[in-house]
């Protein structure tokens, strides 16, 4: 099984940005614990800050990936192409967030990307990523995968 871990913009900046709101916790820390979330799949991981290539990795996932765990910050509340490019995929999308963007300001509750996703884990700092990863998987073995 491969599963897609896809990051937005200035999570490169996780543990210094914020950390009242996102933690101390690192990328690097966060990649730790989808891998160790894994059990045995194989995790790719990537960040970018810039929307395109974030759209490339969705495509490049049509056929490498059994299923996508997205946190595309604030990409999340703008980006048309992202909600487009996921709409390709037939596999389990699941939007992932550190923070609970519901309680946030009025502009984070909008998300283009929910529109194309299995299902939303937020508000639980990096161990979203954990339970993202679980059920990203747990629904890719479901399906057959
Ligand atoms: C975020 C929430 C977004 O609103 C924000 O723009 C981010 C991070 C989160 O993980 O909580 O950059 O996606």
């Amino acid at each position: 099984l491969t599963l897609y871990v896809l990051n937005g913009p200035n999570l490169n900046l996780l543990g210094v940005r914020e950390p009242d709101i996102y933690g101390r916790e690192t990328l690097a820390d966060v990649q730790a614990m989808c891998d160790a979330a894994a059990d045995g799949a194989r995790v790719v991981f990537h960040q970018s800050n810039h929307e395109g290539q974030l759209v490339d990795w969705i495509q490049e996932a049509r056929n490498e990936a059994d299923a996508l765990v997205i946190n595309p910050a604030a990409f999340t509340h703008t980006s048309v192409a992202l909600l487009d490019a996921l709409k390709t995929l037939s596999i389990p999308v699941v939007e992932c967030h550190l923070s609970n963007p519901a309680a946030r300001e009025a502009f984070r509750h909008h998300s283009y990307v929910s529109l194309a996703a299995t299902g939303v884990i937020a508000g639980f700092g990096p161990r979203s990523y954990e339970l993202a990863v679980r059920a990203a998987l747990d629904l890719a073995r479901r399906a057959g995968a």
